[in-house]
């Protein structure tokens, strides 16, 4: 029997067509595990204990009556823990945030720093026990304060300059016939993904292994071996089923703490977080303030554009929000000006949230164009046409597939906008004021080097190995499509295995480029696995398997503009008496790649879109300046949108294939939210006539502001 065979080419062409998830059934009869739910015998269970202070040091721990509490076996601090290395290099050369490295010396940076570890046989038992340790604190005065000036604001470079300039801003703005400089503020937001961060540590056979939540093994993998000095090939990360991540699912606490236990303990211990520990441990969009200075011609071509953007960060480690990035991507000027900036505070870290920097950076400055065009009188579409750019506006790169112009177009006809009046406050529903609006969005395309295996078995099945992660985005079924493809043969004799960084290294699931990533490696090994069958090659039981690494190809991609693109719309009613605002209708067409799996792409494009509403409407963790925490750490103080919230809301996209990729993909994990809250702010001020700069756009707000020309 012939063990391998090709199906016609018509078969082959999976890429493109709707795929439910192929994990699908097992997550709805919860076969699929998360980090927290995978057995082990012998398990113990692991409470943080988070600092009440939000500045000091500790003075003691009562440990003593802790460790006489039933089935308590360890208490874990400052002055028990191992030792860890914090002086390395990490993901994109970045050190890690000290928080993971817990119990290292007596200093609270932040209300909710971790302080102690306790271990006991239940996770009921370990958790009363953490509750009933009693810290003593020596406390100092801190300052949580993001509000009004900020001179000890920095500039903080992140994956590109904290500034840049070209020419003469002052000259610029002088010689424009309108100007706009306004400021827009946007709040402290956290990701909050439905399953918490939850990881298992053991040592088995002089091998670490942890079971955890995260958004890439490898990445897990090398921090856990450079905290602990470990040789990395004796550490294995498995995360098979992860439930979201936004950007949270690095290294944190838990998988840090959870080590040092099983080590002490040399048991295997589980380290859960709460709901509200991750509102001080798993990272948050910074606030920002930002300003906008915009100076243009009367018919609306820009001849001044600054942008510029303070973000918040933590005393012990710097992370800059940096916002200020998308208008050099998006819009070009002769004088044109960015700055990212920070202060720090005595706050945790914020990190990566779904596009960083482009989503409160795409707030401001597309409120900023809307203004700009109702100040030169010329639709908001065609402004932004007007300034469509030939090049980087900053690099000079060119740009590599640049459909901005036909996102708009595609969406302004299935959106309705030709027939739209740009005048504010004219629409009635009853007492509702109704009004449209519009941005643009950008993200970055990018791919990074991977590694994945591609095995054919007699049966003629296959097995492709990577260590991607499926944050839930559909990456499995993603990268089972794009195998099959590669393979030349049905989805249904592919098999994806992730979630392992015995598979090898790969990319995080981040920055839009897991798929991406992922199935360029995927590609090349299955295609070479492909020739080798093609020349008759006899398959063993245990299979032929043919390994790839694209570090090689992806390293000499030619330097360009690589962005995917977007226009966003969107339709609201305002009720200037309750102050409420209900997004009626959204639209988002995006220029994203190929797309993968319109099934579960769509589902990524809705979700960003929907974190738009979120952003727009409701989210705002809020901290109290007495106590330096939050107010209403949870999911009932805290707002995100929810099924009520959401109107009929589409999201498609036009054809996009990247020539520069495998596959034609570009990514699209993180657009779906850029321009997202600008349309819908736009959107209130059409209804309304009042500009509202600020973020969420409350009912206090609606009400305080009123509306305008009505
Ligand atoms: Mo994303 S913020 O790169 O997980």
């Amino acid at each position: 029997m012939t063990a391998f065979t090709t199906e016609t080419p018509a078969r082959a062409a999976s890429v493109g067509t709707a795929h439910t998830r192929v994990e699908g059934r097992d997550k709805v009869t919860g076969a699929a595990r998360y980090a927290g739910e995978v057995p082990f015998a012998d398990l113990a269970h692991g409470w943080l204990v988070l600092s009440t202070v939000a500045r000091g040091r500790i003075r003691a721990l009562d440990s003593e009556p802790v460790l006489a509490m039933p089935g308590v076996l360890a208490v874990l601090d400052h002055r028990n823990a191992p030792r860890l290395e914090t002086d390395y290099a990490g993901l994109m050369g970045s050190r890690p945030d000290p928080t993971c490295a817990v119990f290292q010396h007596d200093r609270v940076p932040h209300l909710g720093w971790p302080v102690a570890l306790v271990v006991a046989e239940t996770s009921e038992q370990a958790r009363e026990a953490a509750e009933a340790l009693v810290v003593h604190y020596e406390q100092a005065d801190h300052d949580v304060d993001f509000t009004g000036e900020h001179p000890d604001a920095y500039p903080l470079d992140g994956h590109a300059p904290a500034v840049t300039e070209k020419g003469d801003l002052d000259a610029a703005l002088a010689a424009s016939a309108v100007v706009v400089d306004a400021e827009y503020t946007t709040p402290e937001e956290h990701h909050n993904p439905m399953e918490p961060h939850a990881a298992t540590a053991r040592w088995d056979g002089g091998r670490l292994e942890v079971v955890d939540s995260n958004q890439g093994a490898t990445w897990v993998v090398g921090e856990l071996a450079s905290l602990f000095s470990l040789d990395p090939a004796s550490v294995r990360v498995r995360s098979e089923h992860v439930g979201g991540g936004f950007g949270s699912k690095g290294v944190r606490a838990h998988q840090v703490a959870a080590v040092m236990a099983a080590t002490l303990l040399q048991r295997p211990v589980r380290v859960v977080l709460t709901r509200r520990q991750m509102f001080s441990l798993a990272g948050y969009r910074s606030p920002t303030t930002q300003r906008v200075r915009l100076g243009a011609d009367s018919d609306g071509r820009l001849r001044a554009l600054e942008h510029r953007s303070v973000s918040l960060t933590s005393t012990v480690h710097e992370f800059v929000e940096p916002s200020a990035g998308v208008a050099r991507v998006m819009y070009d000027a002769d004088a044109h000006h960015t700055a990212n900036r920070v202060v720090r505070r005595d706050v945790p870290t914020p990190t990566w949230m779904r596009a960083p920097g482009e989503a409160p950076g795409s707030f401001a400055l597309e409120a900023a164009l809307d203004e700009l065009a109702e100040g030169c009188g010329v639709d908001p579409i065609e402004l932004r046409l007007r300034n469509e750019p030939a090049k980087g506006p900053v690099s000079g790169l060119p740009f590599a597939g640049r459909h901005l112009a036909a996102c708009f177009r595609e969406g302004a006809r299935r959106f309705g906008w030709a027939d739209r009046d740009p005048r504010p406050g004219l629409r009635r529903d009853g007492r509702l004021l109704l009004g449209t609006g519009t941005a643009a969005a950008s993200f970055p395309a990018g791919a990074a080097p991977s590694t994945a295996t591609a095995t054919a078995y007699p049966d003629g099945t296959f097995t492709v190995r990577i260590s991607a992660a499926d944050i839930g985005t559909g990456a499995r079924t993603a990268l089972t499509l794009v195998a099959a493809d590669a393979l030349q043969v049905s989805p249904e004799r592919v098999r994806v295995r992730i979630g392992d960084s015995d598979f090898g290294p790969a990319m995080i699931a981040g920055g839009s480029m897991g798929t991406r990533s992922w199935s360029w490696a995927i590609t090349v090994a299955a295609g070479e696995l492909r020739e080798r069958l093609a020349l008759g090659a006899e398959i063993p039981a245990e299979g032929i398997t043919v390994r790839s690494d694209t570090a090689a190809a992806i390293g000499a991609l030619a330097p360009a503009e690589r962005h995917s693109f977007g226009a966003q719309f969107a339709e609201v009613s305002v009720d200037v008496t309750t102050g409420e605002v209900r997004v009626r209708r959204m639209l988002g067409i995006f220029a994203a790649g190929r797309i993968v799996n319109p099934l579960t792409a769509r589902n990524q494009f809705l979700g960003g879109m929907i974190w738009g509403i979120s952003m727009a409407l409701h989210e705002e963790a809020v901290r109290d300046r007495a106590s330096g925490g939050h107010v209403g750490a949870d999911l009932a103080g805290y707002h995100v949108a929810t099924h009520a919230d959401v109107p009929r809301i589409e999201a498609d996209w036009i054809d996009d294939t990247d020539p520069d990729d495998p596959v034609g993909i570009k990514g699209i994990g993180e657009i779906g939210i850029v321009g997202a809250a600008a349309a819908i702010a736009n959107a209130v001020w059409h209804a309304t006539g009042v500009r509202h700069r600020s973020l969420p756009i409350r009912p206090d707000r609606v009400i305080a502001a009123g509306a305008s020309g009505v």
